[in-house]
């Protein structure tokens, strides 16, 4: 484990790494002589870059790597930086993290979701050893917080027994990446049975859902009165575009003194924190309760610091390990016929096929894309003009053709060129939006060949992210990347921001 990025990059083995290497900085907090036993090396450099507020992360990092004797540079707000010149964030990273100048780790606060894996992939580029940690990104994750939320959790309940808890959420879940993270590693964990309770424009993503076997999500707060854990979640005032949307979520669940006994007594009531003041999830004087479930917001907190001592060292320590990560597009035509191109366009012919009559069988090299939905012909045609330029003129798109099984369809001609196959990117993009009902059929060195689309399973580069404050938006030198997850629901996950799409939403850039 080099970055942290994201929880689902982790394995469990990994995150039982970190909860022993966690409880090992306990004891180093306790005791700092044992550091002098852990060869600790010279000095290393880590900045925190922290564009969006905080108390909690940037003060545990900060300390974590103080007690690790660790150099920090602290940079807060943007406006500290040349981003408020309109430098990009790569060149601002990669100054970060340059020769000499920069830092061993990097952790990194942001509202722009996706940035810490751009982050990782540009010092990848530069290849710059430097390790990059999500200290939270937008509305995405904040994987530090829920290692720290697990580490809590393992003070009052075994290890072996956490598949079995009952967990339940309570407030903003929808724009929490605390809840998202939690989610995702509790999943992990084997945790069957959760409980989601917040009003219908806070709910969860249905992605976060997945895995569980027993979930109850409504709008009720006795619905937590069997969980052994729950975590209150702030609404996250600042995500929401809309302000009476805003108003409708604020202090609409609060833990109280009226309240606090539905829960079960000995079950834990954590919050990440901030706890706003007035209309904040847990009522302040229920910090000190001792008549019942136990607040351990506080708690929860502190353990910031032996968890993110874990991480730093670790990161520091696995620096110069590679990322493992597929960079390319990936989709595979399969060859469904194959013949002279002679013999096959005199049969087309007969059946009046004219769009193959450009393309000439014995010495011509060229395509046809068939079967395109009516009216997304051209939009194909100038994905392909805008990805190979010139190198495919000419190129023409044939409007309502009459298709048996279709109605009407477009098809686009290439008169000279092949190289369409041998383009992932393209392949993929055109494979996601209209695969199944799509052929390519192609002449070249006399002979003709027909292929299928399968589905893609990454696609990279040539559609947008819906998300406006996905990284890809911003960053001029960000490339999209979709993961095809349900291929039959037609619902694709963006690799940096880590939201899902139904892919007919996604539009070529
Ligand atoms: N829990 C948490 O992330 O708090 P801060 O925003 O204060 O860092």
């Amino acid at each position: 484990m080099k970055n942290i990025i994201s929880i689902k990059d982790l394995s469990t083995a990994e995150i039982d790494e970190i909860m022993r290497g966690a409880e090992n900085m306990q004891k180093i907090i306790a005791n700092p002589f044992l550091l002098k036993k852990m060869n600790s090396p010279l000095k290393p450099k880590v900045t925190l870059f922290f564009t969006e507020p905080s108390t909690r992360t940037r003060g545990s990092f900060s300390e974590a790597a103080r007690r690790l004797n660790f150099d920090r540079y602290e940079i807060s707000g943007a406006e500290a930086t040349s981003l408020s010149k309109k430098e990009s964030l790569a060149d601002t990273v990669r100054m970060f993290a340059s020769k000499n100048q920069g830092a061993d780790i990097l952790a990194i606060r942001t509202n722009t979701e996706g940035t810490p894996r751009f982050t990782m992939e540009i010092l990848d580029k530069m290849n710059c050893d430097t390790a990059v940690i999500n200290a939270g990104d937008g509305m995405n994750q904040h994987p530090t917080q829920a290692l720290l939320d697990l580490f809590t959790i393992s003070k009052y309940f075994e290890r072996k027994n956490i598949p079995d808890l009952t967990i339940g959420f309570m407030g903003d879940l929808a724009y929490s990446r605390v809840a998202h993270s939690d989610l995702l590693l509790f999943r992990l964990l084997g945790v069957k049975k959760i409980r989601l309770v917040s009003v219908p424009e806070a709910k969860i993503q249905t992605k976060y859902k997945d895995g569980f076997t027993e979930i109850i999500e409504n709008e009720d707060i006795k619905t937590l009165s069997d969980c052994d854990i729950i975590i209150a979640l702030r609404v996250q005032e600042e995500r929401y575009a809309d302000p009476v949307k805003r108003e409708t979520i604020k202090g609409k669940f609060r833990i109280t003194p009226e309240n606090i006994n539905l829960f079960k007594k000995e079950a834990i009531i954590m919050h990440p924190l901030p706890n706003p003041v007035n209309q904040g999830e847990i009522y302040p004087l229920l910090y000190n309760y001792d008549n019942g479930p136990k607040v351990i917001a506080h708690g929860q907190a502190a353990n910031g610091i032996p968890v993110r001592m874990q991480i730093l060292w670790q990161s520091y320590q696995e620096r110069c390990l590679k990322n493992d990560y597929q960079n390319i597009s990936t989709v595979t035509p399969e060859k469904i016929r194959e013949e002279s191109a002679k013999v096959c366009l005199e049969k087309q012919k007969n059946k009046k096929m004219e769009f193959f009559r450009p393309i000439d069988p014995e010495t011509g090299a060229g395509m046809i894309i068939d079967h395109l939905p009516l009216g997304q012909g051209s939009i194909v045609q100038s994905l392909l003009e805008k990805t190979l330029g010139d190198d495919i003129l000419p190129i023409h798109t044939i409007k309502g053709v009459s298709s048996s099984k279709y109605g009407k369809k477009d098809v686009v001609i290439i008169e000279n060129n092949c190289s369409v196959l041998k383009n992932n990117d393209l392949l993929a993009t055109i494979s996601l939006k209209y695969g199944e009902r799509t052929t390519l059929h192609l002449v070249k060195d006399k002979m003709y060949r027909k292929f299928k689309l399968n589905p893609p399973t990454r696609i990279k580069k040539l559609l947008a992210c819906p998300n406006p404050n996905c990284v890809t938006r911003h960053e001029p030198e960000a490339v999209t990347c979709f993961y095809n997850t349900f291929p039959n629901l037609g619902i694709v996950e963006c690799a940096y921001c880590e939201r899902e799409f139904p892919s007919e939403d996604l539009q070529p850039i």
